[in-house]
């Protein structure tokens, strides 16, 4: 029980599919007390999944945040600090992209769209931090979720690679600027896993089978592989890891060129 005694926040669950949903799963076994966010809607409608989806896990709370506005974020971290007190950990498991503006080359995204993109898919790491720490008196652990598309340029990926790689950096300014508070601020780059977000990219299923026949493992990667090294990077055994991109994708990002005779 890696995470007994440790009270933290997942945001980005969305269904049963999200890799929220795998790290909730993971850390919820680990014995970690969990405060969920959903996206704010008038039909109680996004309550109910995300409510569905951490169903079995004992929820602490589940309370709107829309990470693109200020006022959002702290009503939900007054809200989780309620139900929690101190919190230990934060997972910030959240994208988007207009999808015409990821489907279309990287050169013709538009400015509107890119500029949402980052907002959401990395500037609010940061925003959610930065509230955060008001409520991490004793240090803790943050995690994002990155993919290698923000180190490599994967064709269908476009516009989200460079949201991605902004949040990889963005991850070690972090750990430098939290790490006197012994906040410490990783990133997961996982292999890609079908979701909701993982819809709005083409050729999706194609990228599985490349990591199916050219990972060092020969195999893609779950929601529950995800889960696991998150729990481990939001517990005391990472207590020495910060700034860092920790690859869970069977090894596929250390290939120079793949052998297809292998
Ligand atoms: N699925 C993959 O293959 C894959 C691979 C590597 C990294 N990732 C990353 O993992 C993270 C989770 O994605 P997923 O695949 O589980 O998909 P998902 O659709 O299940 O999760 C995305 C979450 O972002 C939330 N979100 C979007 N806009 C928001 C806003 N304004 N405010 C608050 N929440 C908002 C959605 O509600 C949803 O819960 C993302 O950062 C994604 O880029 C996914």
């Amino acid at each position: 029980m890696i995470l007994k005694n440790k009270k933290g926040v997942i945001m980005g669950v969305a269904n049963q599919f999200s890799i929220a949903t795998g790290i909730a799963k993971a850390a919820a076994e680990q014995g970690a007390e969990i405060v969920y966010s959903h996206l704010p809607d008038t039909t109680g409608k996004m309550l109910k999944r995300v409510s569905r989806a951490v169903d079995g896990l004992s929820p602490k709370g589940i309370h709107p945040c829309d990470v693109t506005s200020d006022e959002s974020i702290q009503t939900f971290f007054k809200q989780a600090a309620n139900d929690l007190g101190d919190i230990d950990f934060v997972v910030h498991s959240i994208a988007f992209g207009d999808t015409k503006d990821i489907k279309c080359p990287t050169v013709e995204c538009s400015r509107a769209g890119f500029a949402q993109a980052m907002d959401i898919s990395c500037y609010s790491y940061i925003a959610v931090c930065n509230e955060a720490q008001k409520y991490m008196p004793n240090g803790g652990s943050t995690i994002s979720l990155s993919y290698y598309g923000g180190e490599k340029v994967v064709p269908g990926y476009n516009m989200m690679g460079i949201c991605k790689s902004a949040l990889e950096m963005t991850t070690r300014y972090l750990s430098h600027d939290l790490g006197p508070k012994k906040i410490r601020a990783n990133c997961i780059s996982a292999g890609p896993i079908k979701s909701l977000s993982a819809s709005a990219i083409s050729d999706f299923s194609k990228m599985i089978d490349q990591y199916e026949q050219n990972a060092p493992l020969r195999r893609g990667v779950t929601q529950d592989d995800v889960g696991q090294v998150a729990s481990f990077l939001l517990s005391d055994l990472s207590s020495s890891i910060t700034g860092e991109t920790l690859h869970v994708d069977a090894g596929y990002h250390v290939m120079g060129y793949f052998d297809s005779e292998a």
